[in-house]
């Protein structure tokens, strides 16, 4: 599965493995330690062992009775192996105490297995990706479990429209399939359109977690936030080329752009904001774009080119309902 993780989290995941392979290493010649100050036979038998291992190269080596010689040192390589064993169930610990004890046998610890990654470096990279989202949202409470229909009326807000609680429930259902079905090649962008806490950030936040759980590469960001961001960076390196946080912004397997509408409008932000959906929409990745505006306050705001390309490539939600954080605010 080829993943649009960032530098930044490969990196803080090679950083994880090589941390966890020292740890298991440390471990082992703790243990070794104070298990040859214990006994101190143990030692002389693992370098007796080591001496018979490098007597038996040298017998094939040279030739001359190797057979005798091999079945000689074998012998005494099980006597000093059984020793060992005794001792080792004597002092009441399990057969590999002095071995080193990976936290992944597979690649020990590794990451790599014959050039494959293996699944526990996956889990890894997984692991900070969530951690990186986690840190900027209140993931863990955006869920499609904690999201409830029960704040949405029943009555429609103007004469003849739909009760916001049947759209929020099309909208819930929507996402919760897009969720299970998550596929960065196949599955549409889409646009959360509607007034403030209505829910857009927490059901985009419940499509991430569900994707990064099925190991997609996600980045959420905010509009000022990574405006502001990449203005710095922009700033600090003058080659004005695309950095890393660009190049990931354009790779992942999903963007979440929330807040649109709300960066300080220049030029730089209103380029910005266009290349990004623009090349994604090119490169059929998907985007999940969140916003208070209307189409026409969006026309206002931004180019016809960039409002054209979000109508006519991305699925429209319109949230309906009212102020959902005020309800909850209310009822604590
Ligand atoms: N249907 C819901 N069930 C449970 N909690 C909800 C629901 N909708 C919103 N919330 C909660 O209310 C708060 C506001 O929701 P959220 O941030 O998703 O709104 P929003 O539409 O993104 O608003 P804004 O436009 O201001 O960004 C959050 O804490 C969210 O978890
Ligand atoms: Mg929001």
């Amino acid at each position: 599965m080829a993943m649009g993780y960032s530098k930044e989290i490969i990196e803080a995941a090679n950083r994880a493995m090589e941390q966890r392979r020292r740890q298991s290493i440390t471990k082992a010649e703790q243990r070794r330690r104070s298990f040859f100050s214990r006994y101190p036979r143990a030692l002389e038998i693992e370098r007796e062992l080591s001496r018979t291992a490098a007597k038996a190269a040298k017998a094939v080596l040279t030739g001359s009775n190797a057979r005798l010689e091999l079945e000689r040192l074998k012998e005494s390589n099980q006597a000093l192996q059984s020793e060992l064993a005794a001792l080792l169930k004597s002092a009441g610990v399990s057969e590999d105490y002095l071995e080193i004890r990976y936290a992944c046998p597979l690649c020990k610890d590794e990451g790599y297995v014959d050039g494959k990654m293996c699944s526990c470096m996956k889990q890894l990279l997984r692991d900070e990706a969530y951690q990186r989202l986690n840190a900027l949202s209140p993931l863990s409470l955006s869920s499609f479990d904690t999201f409830s229909l029960d704040y949405y009326g029943e009555a429609p807000l103007k004469a003849g429209g739909i009760p916001p609680k049947k759209r929020m429930e099309d909208i819930y259902r929507y996402c919760k399939n897009y969720a299970a079905n998550f596929d960065p090649q196949l599955s549409p962008s889409l646009l959360m359109q509607g007034a403030t806490g209505l829910g857009k950030t927490h059901l985009s936040l419940a499509i991430a977690r569900a994707a990064i759980g099925k190991g997609f590469g996600v980045i959420y960001c905010s509009a000022p936030n990574i405006i502001g961001k990449l203005e710095k960076e922009r700033f600090r390196s003058a080659r004005g080329s695309a950095d890393e946080s660009d190049v990931y912004l354009l790779e992942c397997d999903l963007l979440i752009l929330d807040d649109l509408g709300t960066e300080f409008p220049t030029s730089f932000s209103s380029s910005t904001i266009y290349n990004m959906i623009n090349s994604r929409l090119m490169a059929s990745r998907p985007t999940i774009i969140s916003t208070n505006l209307t189409m026409r306050e969006l026309e206002k705001q931004y180019s016809q080119r960039l409002v054209s390309r979000i109508m006519g490539n991305h699925v429209r939600l319109e949230f309906l309902g009212s102020d959902v954080r005020q309800k909850k605010r209310l009822i604590r």
